[in-house]
Formats: C-alpha cells, sequence, structure tokens
C-alpha cells in the first residue's frame, strides 16, 4: 500500500489506473479507524480492482471547534490497519486539500432543512465540500459510504447528481459492536461505565421497530422520546421518523415506501447517531 500526502502524487497514481483500465473503489474517512471503515473497505476490494481510502479531519463539516479538537486522531495505527485493504490511503495536509479558502455552496433543498441539517449548520456544505474535491481527484467508479449517517448517503447521492459525478454510491449497512453500539470513532470518547450504557440507543430503536408493527407513529416516536427521558445521562437531540429517501418527515408509517427513523443522543458530552430501517 502506498501512502499519499499530495494531491500531485495522487494524481500521478490515478492516471496510471486509468490509462490501465482498472476500476476505482474509494472510501471517504475521517480516521480513528474501527471495523465499520474497514468493512467498507472490504466490500471495496471485492468489487473494484484498486481501492483507495482517504484519510482527512475535514475542518469545514465541524460545526463545533471543541468537537474538532477533540476528534480522535491517530494517523499511524489508521495506516497500519488499511494497509492489508486498500492500495493507497490518500491523507492529506489541511494546506493541500483547501489551498484556498473554499466558497462554493450546494443546494440540497430540504435535505439540508431536516434533522443534522439544522442540527450542526453548514454541516453537509462541509461534507460536500471535500468529498466533491476528493472525487475529483480519485476519480473513483464507485464510493462507499456507512448507513449510519443515513442523511450522509442522501446528500452525497444528491450532489453526484447535481455535478454529475460518473460514480456510483455504495450504501453500506451499519456495523455494531457485539452489544449493538453503532460503532463510531467518537464511542472512544466515553468514559467505560457510560460506554456500557450507550447500547440502550440500539435497543431502544429495535424496541420501536417492534412497536411499529402495532403502534401509530405518534406512539413510536413517543415512546423513543420517553424512553431516552427515563435516564438522565442521554439526553435526546431529535428522533425523526422520515421517508428513506427523502428523509422529510411523515406522519403515518404509510405515507413512503421506505421508512427510517434517526436518532442523535448525548452522552457523557458525546454526541451520537443511530439509525432504524422501519420498511
Ligand atoms: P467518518 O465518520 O470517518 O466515516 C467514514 C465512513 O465510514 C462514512 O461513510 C461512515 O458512514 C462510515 N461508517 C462509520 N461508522 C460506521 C459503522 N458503524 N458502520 C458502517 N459504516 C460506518 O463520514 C465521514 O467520516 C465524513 O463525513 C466524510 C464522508 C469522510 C467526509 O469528511
Amino acid at each position: 500500500m502506498k501512502i499519499i500526502h499530495t494531491r500531485q502524487e495522487l494524481a500521478r497514481e490515478i492516471a496510471a489506473y486509468k490509462a490501465a483500465h482498472q476500476s476505482i473503489g474509494f472510501i471517504p474517512t475521517m480516521g480513528a479507524l474501527h471495523e465499520g471503515h474497514l468493512t467498507l473497505m472490504r466490500q471495496a476490494r471485492q468489487e473494484n480492482e484498486a481501492v483507495v481510502c482517504s484519510i482527512f479531519v475535514n475542518p469545514t463539516q465541524f460545526n463545533n471547534p471543541d468537537d474538532l479538537k477533540r476528534y480522535p486522531r491517530q494517523p499511524e495505527k489508521d495506516a497500519e490497519a488499511v494497509s492489508g485493504i486498500c492500495d493507497i490511503a490518500f491523507i492529506p495536509t489541511v494546506e493541500e486539500m483547501y489551498p484556498e479558502t473554499p466558497e462554493e455552496t450546494y443546494d440540497f433543498g430540504d435535505l439540508e432543512k431536516v434533522m443534522e441539517g439544522p442540527s450542526r449548520p453548514g454541516h453537509f456544505q462541509g461534507v460536500a465540500m471535500v468529498v466533491s474535491r476528493l472525487f475529483e481527484m480519485v476519480q473513483p467508479d464507485r464510493a462507499y459510504f456507512g448507513k449510519k449517517d443515513y442523511q450522509q448517503v442522501a446528500v452525497i447521492k444528491r450532489l453526484v447528481a447535481l455535478k454529475h459525478y460518473p460514480i456510483q454510491i455504495v450504501p453500506v449497512e451499519i456495523v455494531r459492536a457485539s452489544d449493538g453500539l453503532a460503532l463510531s470513532s467518537r464511542n472512544a470518547l466515553l468514559h467505560p461505565d457510560k460506554r456500557q450504557k450507550a447500547p440502550f440507543i440500539y435497543h431502544t430503536l429495535q424496541q420501536a421497530k417492534a412497536l411499529s408493527s402495532t403502534h401509530t407513529l405518534d406512539e413510536v416516536e413517543a415512546f423513543v422520546k420517553a424512553e431516552m427521558a427515563g435516564d438522565t445521562d442521554f439526553e435526546l437531540e431529535y428522533f425523526q421518523i422520515a421517508d428513506a429517501e427523502s428523509l422529510q418527515p411523515i406522519r403515518n408509517f404509510e405515507d413512503a415506501e421506505h421508512v427510517v427513523g434517526c436518532i442523535t443522543v448525548w452522552l457523557d458530552g458525546v454526541r451520537l447517531i443511530d439509525n432504524v430501517e422501519f420498511k
């Protein structure tokens, strides 16, 4: 595996793959890699001739400077973890990614007006800034994104449509710890006793899914809110049941063909997200 830090070096390698007509699978990440990230990379390995990942803690998608400062960083360990899977790990500096202050904006319409949109103003604009740059540098045939960031997958699909990128977006199932907690780089920030309590989020979502066959959408939403309110360690930011394609809120389970429930909860000062597909 080659570790590459500059655009120029990356461009040379990509040109060689293109000249050899090799398909390229791409997995963008912010590092502090875990089995969730590695699962995306292994799937890319199976479906493409060349596999490129990026490791870059993207400052433009953090609306909270403390969150950016606290974000776990372990580049050497990450490079080691991906060395048996990827052909290239692209690890640029902030200056390399953003030689000038980025000014582009993207019209994601209503997609940006729900859930993570209002909760993290500017977040998806920052994600789009970095992902569009990376897509243009790597020119992948397929790019892999985890369903843990459900809304991000929808935003990236919209970005691909807006920019007419010839890239297939491949959504990948959520990878969980054995106790059910969705794997996240942020889990490392939880104190051990709080980490033990964290699977409560997933268990509540599972119960909500079970209830959805016999209860109304309002009742299911109320159940999740009450469960979270029942333990003061958890602070619910939102739980939203939505059309899985548009991510717009719905009022009845019958209102959409595919339905997802997305949750954001604070535990021990750490922001945790998860979701469940109802149908
Ligand atoms: P990051 O949080 O590092 O996640 C990189 C990719 O791994 C994302 O597609 C995310 O959904 C996926 N992922 C994370 N945890 C997962 C899990 N438990 N199961 C399945 N997939 C999981 O998402 C980002 O970085 C950034 O926003 C990025 C797209 C790299 C742009 O900066």
